[in-house]
């Protein structure tokens, strides 16, 4: 038996490797990944903000540590034959497909940029499912998108589905029509109506998780020594906002807020993301699509960036919160109401760290690495905004 991960030198994608590879001692657990994230960030002028070790490397640790059951290939999933390849040497009982350009800004930077994204990230999705349907039908395909193919509407925002009456007083189901606001969010639309699509011709048991802002630098794996770090961006293009304020807050910066700050957005720790995915491996193949929620708690750009004040307070650094233009057209506003209830009920019964432990131990991790930290601190900003830059 085997367990495959897709975009396993990632943020998520490493940790749950480990995960996996733990929590399922007699499976083979294959990560794959073509390392393009490594040279997006560099594209940008950044580097991870925790330092992280090649993709060799991370193996040799792993294996040292006992985590004799995994490997990590490198491979391009745009390539069909290799998606096929992969299918026909392992015939894994569940994919976790977390490969994709994952940065909205970075798929704003040009019409390159946006067409590089969109073919990435709908090729693989389009190509896993293909592979699947033609050689390995009994396989669970379990996909992180994200919460963003919801937009910022004026309506409850149920768990992928919305139920409308037909005119026959009856009730249907119909898939949320992605309201993405980026070039990326929109290429995670397109692959969830994929997705809808596969399901509705070929019957394929499919989990999409709708994963939301995810915060923490650690695992429990990660954590257990420096060589299986997982990255950790702050900067402007691939940096999540808490990232963003942890580090501008450990350089003594103000916390750039943008535009209102009213805005809520939902957020998990990078801890209950990788339990809660490994999680899916459980559910039964039965030919059903599934949607989840996979956030814990929604929170505002202003109270999030005052509890990384609070929290920088504690570890003795006084922080300043700053308002400035909004570089993203969004909705400053917007009320969350987003549904979990089946994630939480299905996928992560208990929380094994909160948002807000996760962002205290991003702080001392980035505290702990105050100068590699300062290094990148002009990556904070857009390229055009810095003192010294290199277009892409
Ligand atoms: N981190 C978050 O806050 C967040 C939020 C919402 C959704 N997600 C989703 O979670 C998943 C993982 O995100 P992440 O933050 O770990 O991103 P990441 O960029 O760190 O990891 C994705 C990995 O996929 C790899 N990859 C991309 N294209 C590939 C290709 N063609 N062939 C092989 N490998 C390829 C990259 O090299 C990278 O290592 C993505 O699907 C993303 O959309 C993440």
């Amino acid at each position: 038996m085997a367990l495959l991960v897709t975009g396993a030198d990632g943020y998520i994608g490493w940790p749950l490797l480990l995960r996996l590879a733990r929590q399922f001692p007699h499976e083979d657990v294959i990560g794959v990944d073509h390392g393009g994230r490594r040279t997006w960030i560099s594209e940008v002028g950044s580097d991870s903000f925790l330092p992280i070790a090649s993709m060799e490397a991370r193996i040799e640790a792993a294996h040292a540590l006992g985590f004799s059951n995994l490997q990590l290939l490198h491979r391009d999933l745009t390539s069909r034959a290799e998606v096929y390849d992969l299918m026909r040497d392992f015939a894994p009982r569940v994919v976790f497909h977390l490969a994709a350009q994952p940065s909205a800004p970075y798929s704003q930077l040009s019409a390159d940029h946006a067409a590089y994204t969109q073919q990435n990230n709908t090729d693989i999705t389009r190509n896993l499912l293909w592979a699947i349907h033609e050689l390995q039908p009994q396989t669970h395909l379990v996909i992180t998108t994200t919460t963003g193919i919801y937009g910022a509407p004026d309506l409850p925002i149920p768990e992928g589905w919305l139920e409308v009456d037909t005119p026959a007083g009856k009730k249907t189901k119909l898939p949320w029509p992605p309201m993405a606001t980026s070039w990326y969010h929109m290429s995670r639309g397109q692959d969830a109506l994929n997705l809808w699509l596969a399901h509705f011709q070929w019957r394929l048991s499919i989990t999409e998780v709708r994963t939301a802002i995810v915060v923490g630098p650690q695992t429990t794996e990660t954590a257990m020594e420096p060589t299986l770090n997982t990255r950790c961006d702050a900067d402007f293009y691939f940096g999540v906002v808490a990232h963003r304020f942890a580090a501008q807050a450990v350089l003594g910066e103000p916390l750039t807020i943008f535009g209102a700050g009213k805005q809520e957005k939902p957020f998990i720790s990078l801890e209950d993301t990788v339990t809660s995915l490994a999680a899916a491996a459980a559910l039964p193949v039965d030919g059903q699509l599934r949607i989840f929620n996979q956030y814990e708690e929604a929170v505002t750009i202003n109270a999030l960036a005052e509890k990384v004040q609070d929290t920088a307070k504690k570890l003795g650094i006084d922080v300043r919160l700053q308002h400035t233009a909004n570089p993203r057209v969004e909705r400053e506003e917007h009320r969350l109401a987003m549904s979990n209830g089946a994630f939480v009920q299905h996928l992560l019964p208990q929380s094994q760290q909160s948002v807000t432990e996760a962002l205290s131990e991003a702080l001392r991790a980035f505290a702990q690495q105050r100068k590699h930290v300062a290094t990148l601190q002009q990556s904070l900003l857009p390229l055009n905004e810095r003192s010294s830059t290199t277009t892409p």
